[in-house]
């Protein structure tokens, strides 16, 4: 065909490892690299993003995970109001929007069905509409007021994996814009995210070296019926994500929680035969989710902790695995995070031997409702 698997055994595989080349693509069209700024500068978006009462964001399946982390983002460096939901329930729900309300749409393939029928809603409603999408010829592309293309090229896995870290790659510059546009950003904070964000694809290739070592975990991942995902503040979507990519593909029963809320129902839940995939890297709410990690040790619970160096050396022996992500700014962390528990996902599906690039009952565009 036009896309081969270039040596890997599924075009999942293959797309996790094209995953610095093509964030590096997405982050050239929206960073300058010698000025370290973000170069998203029509003037109808700076202007609608400065005016914006609130922005509502939409999307399905991995896309919307990928939007709640630019929720976190939105919120914490632009001061701006972010309602979000998945499509099939925002397009049906009769929204309240905003005068001088922006939305944001992101979708790998931008045809399906539940996103784009959210975005003419919020069209019909008046709000002045952005869409993140990886086909730059899709309907959303087309019907959106303001189209911002990934550059991940085409995506054959269903489960998705490099659109999601491009779709990050393009949201991260957007909310810097919108930071910028409200005046919550100086050009020396400015420069650092910038460069933080520059410098990811190269800590992801650091992070691929050790694929044998998550080869091995998914491995033992495998083994188990169900597993816990947690995390907390702009990780918690990782949580997320990583309990749907283990179960789109592997079939294990997975669930993602915000740590916080695990004392909340899921630590009933909790034996030895449940793994729990603890995300935490070593930022301000490290010491948070740590406690909670402590909770689930303290009844039996075998964690994974994904963290850094920092992260793992102060988390103490009682962790039954960790996996080590190279130590970066917090702000790219979802980046770098997305990577691991994709890996361990592919890995724990390979063990499984199930059709990794093609499992049963998913499609990977959903162009009916
Ligand atoms: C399907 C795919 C997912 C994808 C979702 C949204 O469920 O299997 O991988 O995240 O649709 O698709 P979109 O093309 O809108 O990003």
């Amino acid at each position: 065909g036009l896309v081969d698997k270039a040596g890997h055994r599924h075009y999942m595989a293959k797309e996790i490892h094209e995953q610095p080349e093509v964030i590096a693509h997405t982050l050239a069209h929206y960073l300058d690299p010698d000025a370290r700024t973000v170069r998203l500068n029509e003037p109808r978006l700076a202007k609608a993003l400065a005016e914006a009462m609130r922005l509502t964001i939409s999307a399905c399946g991995t896309a919307y995970y990928a939007g709640l982390v630019g929720k976190y983002w939105f919120e914490q460096l632009a001061r701006l109001p972010v309602e979000i939901d998945v499509a099939s329930e925002l397009r049906y729900r009769q929204p309240v929007y905003p005068e001088n309300g922006v939305a944001l749409y992101i979708s790998q393939s931008g045809e399906t069905a539940d996103t784009l029928a959210a975005l003419r809603d919020a069209k019909a409603h008046g709000q002045v509409t952005i869409a993140i999408v990886n086909v730059p010829e899709s309907t959303i592309a087309r019907e959106a007021d303001i189209a911002l293309p990934t550059f991940a090229g085409p995506e054959i896995g269903v489960a998705s994996t490099k659109a999601f870290t491009c779709q990050l790659s393009a949201l991260a510059p957007l909310a810097i814009a919108a930071a910028r546009a409200r005046g919550h950003m100086d050009l020396a904070t400015e420069n650092k995210l910038c460069s933080a964000l520059l410098g990811a694809p190269r800590h992801i290739v650091e992070f691929l070296k050790q694929e044998s070592r998550i080869e091995h975990l998914g491995g033992e991942v495998a083994k188990a019926r169900d597993v816990l995902y947690l995390g907390r503040g702009v990780n918690y979507p990782l949580a997320l994500e990583g309990a749907l990519k283990l179960k789109e593909i592997s079939y294990i029963h997975a669930e993602g929680y915000a740590a916080g809320e695990m004392k909340h129902g899921p630590i009933a839940l909790i034996d030895e035969k449940v793994p729990v995939i603890v995300i935490a890297p070593h930022d301000a709410l490290y010491e948070k989710t740590v406690s909670n990690m402590q909770e689930v040790m303290a009844r039996g619970g075998k964690v994974i902790l994904i963290s850094d160096k920092a992260g793992i050396a102060a988390a103490g022996a009682q962790v039954w695995q960790t996996v080590e992500v190279p130590e970066a700014d917090p702000f790219i962390s979802p980046l770098l995070y997305a990577v691991p528990v994709q890996t361990l996902a592919y890995y724990a599906a390979v063990a499984k031997g199930t059709d990794v690039d093609q499992p049963r009952n998913l499609a990977k565009s959903v162009t009916v409702e």
